[in-house]
């Protein structure tokens, strides 16, 4: 009679092929043994990535949602639960930026950001935590981001609605972390700096980039794969006495003692 190996279902939110990041963390979840389910507002996208898994030779699935949508969060994590009996992992990684100064953006344009940034973390988690809780075992991973660390915009125009939705995924995350601790949940955040997403880089002027590099100990922008690096780590059965954390995944740009 052998142990027997759980096999790990986790969500990734917008890893579809839209995404940056979210596909980086699908493979690294996926290359570590579990089977990626990724999430992102269209099916195509979702699709897309989810194939590309599988070409690979790892377990994937698709499904698309609006993840600040409480209704097609629910919805999301039915599918998921009526196809693979159990989810393990979530890793909460939608995102977007506004540039609109705090003078000029409008009530809507403030909804909507911490909604997609903040609010569906909080839907997600709340959708997957009772399940978890039944398991006894759960590992939520948020992608926070330096601006909510120190405040951003030393690189863009404004994100100020942005630094208080990923701030606030910290402080959530934090009290997530003692209320399900003791069901061998674990709650974290990663938090990256600028990362290099291929085929971006060139929207900043090359002067910027130069700068950048001369604040950043490790002398290079991060890529993808360093964020994917430090989920898959959180994510893993290794990681079950870290919990609360922000880990900061920026080359050093950024220090908190
Ligand atoms: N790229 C960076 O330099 C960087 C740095 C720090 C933090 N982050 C954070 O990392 C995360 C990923 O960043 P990225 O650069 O990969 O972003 P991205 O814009 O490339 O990808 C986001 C994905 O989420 C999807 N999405 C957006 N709204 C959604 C919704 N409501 N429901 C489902 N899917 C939705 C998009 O379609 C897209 O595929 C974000 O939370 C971002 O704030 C990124």
């Amino acid at each position: 009679m052998g142990t027997e190996v759980v096999r790990r279902v986790a969500i990734v939110t917008g890893a579809g092929s839209t995404g940056g990041l979210g596909k980086a963390i699908a493979r690294a979840l996926a290359r570590a043994g579990n089977v990626a389910v990724v999430n992102d507002l269209e099916e195509a996208s979702a699709g897309e990535t989810a194939k590309k898994l599988i070409e690979e030779g790892y377990e994937a699935f698709p499904v698309a949602a609006d993840v600040s949508d409480a209704e097609a969060v629910e919805g999301m994590v039915a599918e998921v639960l009526n196809r693979f009996n159990r989810i393990d992992i979530l890793v909460n990684c939608v995102g977007i930026r506004t540039k609109a100064l705090i003078s000029e953006i409008k009530a809507d344009e403030i909804d909507r950001v911490l909604a997609v940034n903040l609010t569906s973390v909080i839907l997600c988690t709340n959708a997957v935590a009772g399940i978890m809780k039944r398991q006894q075992f759960g590992r939520v991973v948020s992608i926070g981001s330096t601006a909510g660390r120190r405040g951003g915009g030393e690189y863009m125009t404004s994100t100020s609605i942005y630094s208080a939705a990923k701030a606030g995924i910290g402080g959530f995350s934090r009290s997530a972390a003692r209320e399900l601790g003791p069901f061998g949940i674990t709650v974290n955040v990663v938090a990256p700096f600028l990362i290099d997403v291929p085929g971006r880089s060139h929207r900043r002027p090359p002067e910027m980039v130069e700068e950048m590099l001369r604040n950043i100990p490790m002398r290079r922008l991060g890529t993808p794969e360093d964020v994917a690096a430090a989920v898959a780590f959180l994510a893993s059965d290794a990681a079950s006495y870290i919990t609360g954390v922000e880990l900061d995944v920026n080359g050093g740009w950024h220090m908190e003692g």
